[in-house]
């Protein structure tokens, strides 16, 4: 192909130049009108990046429109209702349909495939409650054993994402959502923007290895920053990140980008580079978790009393309980410790980190449901835990492992017109969503996706309490891991109790 085009371009264009002198002008015509492409043939043979355009001018430049096409005709034309990732059609139309309040029922029976292995389902009760009788408000204390400002969280909140991964709109339709339906907004580790503000929803201020909004300038925790932003009467705790699901044991990622001036001015860091947290926190690093759990008071007292939590995907469960270990010697409790599963998302990461490194949810929920039971710490600490949080049934699913409350990310993202078109790492997103580029984030109507994040957060709880009552059940902390079931074989089923084991709390 390259010899040809090399053969063919020479001979046309000596061919086209003879017949534009001695027969008619014409031919010049024809030429500059061809010329383009000959250009471009041309650029492609000499260019050294890539060896298909050498090989195939103008040809080879195909195979990359339609590899740059490939994720986007998949999705509209190849992906079926359940096998779309990470986040199913059918599971992202119940999103959408919830967010506006449309219809959400299912005709003609399910989609899924009962008997193939991995189906999950629970077991509903021969004595279903009124649904009146499941309480409307589903919702747990924070804090009530160590803090002077305990906080009633929601069972479902908005998992952490920065503004930075997300554009101002999205912060801010998010904010104005968790305000109208009275659950938390968790700010991700960028810190607190004023579109985070705006609308003073409930804010679980995220304290990652950035620091960001109590910063030093050497990129140290700032005492004194921190207790301005936590004394903000919306900040209602405080997290702290030590890692999460996409990416354990990996900083944060901030693409340039993505790095605009005013983002790059509330994280206290250079504008338009790429800004990559470290994977420990300086505040402790060291000091084990004593220091982890020295910094989680320091937080407590600074911010006045308020409820201070951890984030991490769990790795080694022997850590873990070294943690819970070091939480009796020193009597210093965290408030609530959430777990993010290994299939959780990002805006940015190493693809193995993500494919590869940490527990996935179910597994890195019981495991410290299991422990915190094991060392009589769980009366004392509120488990969280995310992890691909859509439907209600995922919600019972957590609550029967052991959690307390969850977060949902990707599900509120869809809620305010996400169409996972995976390019939140190239500020490309085409529905504004996880993008700094103003033009595509103002095609986000803020004040109509308000309504979509309060409305799919209240159909979702409205949609569990009605599960809980199928279960016979009032309060979700009366699950057990005996209500879910999982298909093993084509012959063989096993209760949540079977696979994860028994803890008698
Ligand atoms: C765009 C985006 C940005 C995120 N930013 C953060 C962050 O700043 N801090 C953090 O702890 N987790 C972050 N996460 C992870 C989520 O908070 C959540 O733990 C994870 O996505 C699992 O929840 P999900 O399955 O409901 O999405 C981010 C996720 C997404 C999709």
């Amino acid at each position: 192909m390259r010899k040809h085009f090399i053969y063919y371009s020479i001979f046309f264009l000596i061919l086209f130049i003879i017949l534009g002198l001695w027969v008619s002008n014409v031919f010049f015509i024809i030429l500059i009108a061809i010329s383009p492409i000959l250009v471009l043939g041309w650029y492609d043979i000499l260019q050294p990046w890539h060896s298909i355009k050498r090989n195939f001018p103008i040809f080879g430049r195909l195979r990359y429109l339609l590899e740059s096409m490939g994720p986007k005709v998949y999705q509209y034309f190849i992906e079926g209702e359940t096998n779309g990732t990470p986040i199913n059609r059918n599971l992202r139309s119940l999103v959408y349909q919830r967010a506006k309040e449309e219809v959400d029922t299912l005709p003609f029976g399910t989609r899924e495939m009962v008997y193939e292995e991995g189906y999950e389902w629970m077991h509903h009760s021969m004595n279903p409650l009124p649904l009146e009788e499941v309480p409307a408000d589903q919702r747990v204390m924070i804090g009530e054993k160590n803090c002077k400002k305990p906080y009633n969280a929601s069972i479902l909140n908005i998992s952490a994402m920065s503004y930075g991964s997300l554009s101002s709109n999205a912060v801010l339709a998010l904010n104005g959502g968790a305000s109208l339906g009275g659950f938390a907004h968790n700010t991700g580790e960028g810190g607190i923007s004023r579109y985070h503000l705006a609308y003073k929803g409930d804010l679980i201020w995220q304290i990652g290895t950035g620091y960001f909004g109590c910063r030093t300038p050497e990129g140290d925790f700032d005492e004194e920053e921190f207790k301005k932003n936590a004394s903000n009467e919306t900040v209602k705790m405080i997290e702290v990140k030590l890692s999460q699901g996409a990416k354990p044991g990996h900083g944060g990622i901030l693409p340039a980008k993505k790095n605009n001036y005013e983002i790059a001015k509330i994280r206290g860091v250079e504008p338009h580079t790429q800004v990559v947290s470290p994977p420990y926190h300086k505040a402790f690093k060291g000091k084990g978790n004593k220091g982890l759990l020295e910094f989680v008071q320091r937080l407590r007292d600074a911010s006045g009393g308020k409820p201070v939590g951890i984030k991490l995907c769990m790795g080694n469960p022997s850590e873990f309980e070294e943690l819970c270990d070091e939480i009796i010697n020193t009597g210093i409790y965290p408030d609530y410790i959430a777990i993010d599963g290994g299939e959780g998302g990002t805006g940015a990461a190493p693809l193995e980190f993500s494919n590869a490194v940490g527990m996935p949810f179910k597994e890195g929920l019981a495991t410290a449901y299991d422990i915190l039971v094991k060392k009589d710490l769980k009366k004392d600490i509120v488990l969280g835990g995310s992890g691909k949080i859509v439907t209600s049934f995922d919600l019972f699913r957590a609550f029967a492992l052991g959690a307390d409350f969850c977060y949902s990310a990707r599900a509120m993202m869809l809620a305010i017109g996400c169409i996972q078109a995976l390019e939140c790492n190239l500020n490309t997103c085409p529905s504004g969503v996880a993008t700094q580029d103003t033009f595509l984030a103002q095609g986000l109507v803020v004040k109509h996706k308000i309504k979509r994040v309060k409305n799919f957060h209240h159909e979702t709880i409205y949609s569990f309490r009605e599960l809980l009552a199928s279960a016979g059940v009032k309060s979700p902390l009366e699950l057990t891991r005996d209500h879910i079931y999982r298909r093993i074989s084509l012959s063989k089923i096993k209760s949540y109790t079977e696979i994860y084991g028994k803890v008698d709390n």
